[in-house]
């Protein structure tokens, strides 16, 4: 099929505003589904992508279409739909000449809609508006189309309006698609170049990589190369997705497809790298970046003996999701573990939640930290902090650093009118700094904030949305570091600090933190035959204090008394217990109750 049949594009939108729903009717519409098979919504494939109504992994499909006596090759190439995301999207972006902006006409422009615009316009991509859910009682085309006229000035003379549900005009998408976006530019006479936007782990092949190719042909058997990491590889298998994997021998300058090429693990495929023929030159794709880690945090295995079975599950997850780090890390509290580095908060609770349910794992996770920045005063020489514990305190503090810096970010937020007060309230109590807002149209407002990224990880979101009765949409973008007041929060037990439960704080949280933490802690540490003290502190003060009182004799007397077998019972059982205990200096605790003090908040 020669490049000016081609077409890339991709759909983007707003989270539920009916992606996977279109993608699934085009699909239908060029056959290359079923309708029967379509309920199923292919694109999203993984479990926990179902269950949080998510798409994660990006997956692209080839269609063939006949429009007036021609045969044209669309690929449709999906995007990650959450925030963490935004420099997959971008990559993904970066192979396509143009996009369907996808707007759910009852509920307009939502944060996710503005970063996507943006991300697409970034690209220079032609952008069609198209409004989904018309056939919704309450939607309002009209209205959301002078919306996205005064937000994005795009042309909404004739916008489409259809229903990805109900199967109104449909058929519209397609022909836009051929009309008013561009062929791919490339040249198959150039050498090789191809953009890897995509991977994922195949147990029996290996790492499978999409990419587009820009210009030039690959071939199977071809010798290639990767420009960011310089390593040689031998192309074993290339094609499209249609929808499954179909090989073809060959892809060339326009297409989208698949390659195999010997890869071992996700952290080979580098997204965003540029991919050219052995002992060729060619000048690599502008805009590759390393995927950066923004939450760290802390996995335990609730029972030590999981040990091993744990590290073997998050060996087998890491193969498939290169953006998460893996690190050793030894607490006194909680034992061995690892400290992994996720994209954002959604990353991190995808990660868990798939070693919960795919593993059936019993995990402790530590409070997610951000990257914080050191400046010390020697030659000005900058350090990441990615672990509370390294954090620096006390004297090396004063005598050798000159500042610390937090992460921070800008968040769009959009949400009705009336809503202005809490959610102005909501970002002043997080150490918002508000930059701008704008009416959308009569009711709605869209705010844009500076906000500290530790305040966005926490529980930031769900505040978002129940201050706002589910109103309010939420995006945010980098912004670099800043100055900030923070200092070190440890948690003592009997005077022996608990490494694992270290936090990083502003000072002007420290007091509400300190308290609320000792209290919460009381209520999960179980009473011992002396005495618990349990403390806050920076540095060297106090900053709360609660005590566990001891257990009195007479209780433990009664209850090993009388029976013997229930006595052997309860024993064995307490043997069993004794695996899961832990030593803080003189007190013995139980992992649960990490775990219960970590999930409980
Ligand atoms: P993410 O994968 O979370 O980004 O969502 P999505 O944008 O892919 O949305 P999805 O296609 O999963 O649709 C979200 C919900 O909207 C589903 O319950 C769909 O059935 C529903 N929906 C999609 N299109 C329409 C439509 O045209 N009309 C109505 N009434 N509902 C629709």
């Amino acid at each position: 099929i020669p490049a000016e049949n081609i077409r890339n594009f991709s759909i983007i939108a707003h989270i539920d505003h009916g992606k996977s729903t279109l993608a699934d009717r085009l699909l239908e519409l060029t056959n290359t589904i079923s309708t029967r098979q379509g309920n199923k919504q292919v694109l999203d494939k993984l479990k926990v992508e179902r269950e949080r109504g998510i798409t994660v992994k990006a997956q692209t499909v080839s269609m063939f279409y006949d429009y007036k006596g021609k045969q044209y090759l669309l690929n449709l190439i999906d995007t990650p739909g959450h925030v963490d995301f935004s420099y997959e999207v971008s990559r993904s972006l970066a192979a396509c000449q143009g996009a369907l902006l996808l707007v759910d006409a009852a509920q307009g422009i939502q944060a996710q809609t503005v970063a996507n615009f943006y991300l697409a316009f970034g690209e220079g991509l032609s952008i069609i508006p198209v409004l989904n859910k018309i056939d919704l009682p309450g939607s309002e085309p009209e209205r959301v189309a002078k919306q996205l006229e005064g937000a994005f000035e795009l042309d909404c003379d004739n916008i489409l309006q259809i229903s990805a549900k109900s199967r109104i005009n449909i058929e519209s998408i397609l022909p836009a698609v051929i009309e008013r976006i561009p062929s791919p530019q490339g040249s198959m006479d150039r050498p090789l170049r191809a953009l890897l936007f995509d991977s994922w782990y195949d147990k029996y092949v290996g790492v499978v990589c999409m990419v587009g190719v820009i210009d030039g042909v690959l071939r199977k058997g071809d010798k290639v190369l990767s420009a960011y990491s310089d390593t040689k590889y031998d192309v074993l298998e290339v094609g499209i997705m249609h929808p499954e994997q179909v090989a073809t021998g060959y892809i060339h300058a326009g297409q989208v497809g698949y390659v195999v090429c010997g890869m071992k693990s996700a952290s080979e495929a580098h997204i965003g790298d540029t991919i050219s023929h052995l002992n060729t030159k060619v000048e690599p794709l502008a805009g590759f970046q390393p995927a950066q880690s923004k939450v760290f945090a802390g996995i335990f295995p609730v029972d030590t003996n999981d040990f091993r079975k744990l590290d073997d599950n998050i060996k087998k997850l890491t193969l498939n999701d290169a953006s998460v780090t893996v690190h050793k890390e030894t607490s006194n509290a909680l034992g061995q573990g690892w400290r992994l580095g996720f994209l954002g908060t959604l990353h991190m609770d995808v990660f868990r939640q798939r070693l919960e349910n795919e593993y059936d794992a019993n995990i402790i996770v530590t409070q997610p930290t951000v990257p914080y920045r050191v400046v010390f005063k020697k030659n000005k020489e900058t350090q990441i902090i990615r672990n509370p514990t390294d954090f620096p305190d006390g004297e090396e503090r004063s005598l050798k650093v000159n500042r610390l810096e937090e992460p921070m970010v800008l968040a769009t937020m959009i949400f009705p009118e009336e809503y202005m007060g809490k959610m102005i309230e909501l970002c002043g109590s997080r150490r918002g700094i508000q930059r701008d807002y704008v009416y959308l149209d009569d009711q709605r407002v869209m705010m844009k904030y500076v906000l500290p990224l530790a305040e966005v990880v926490q529980d930031f979101y769900d505040e978002l949305k129940s201050r706002s009765s589910g109103y309010a949409s939420f995006d945010y973008e980098d912004h670099g570091y800043e100055e900030s007041d923070l200092v070190k929060m440890s948690v003592l037990l009997n005077g022996k600090p608990v490494d694992a439960l270290s936090v990083i704080l502003h000072r002007t949280q420290v007091e509400e933190v300190g308290r609320d933490w000792v209290k919460r802690l009381k209520s999960v540490i179980q009473k011992q035959l002396f005495d618990v003290v349990i403390q806050t502190a920076i540095g060297g003060r106090i900053i709360a204090r609660e005590t566990v009182s001891a257990l009195r004799k007479d209780v433990t007397a009664k209850l090993y008394g009388g029976d013997v077998t229930r006595k052997m019972k309860l024993l064995q059982k307490q043997k069993a217990g004794k695996k899961r205990m832990k030593l803080i200096g003189t007190v013995e605790l139980d992992q649960k109750v990490f775990y219960n003090f970590m999930e409980k908040k």
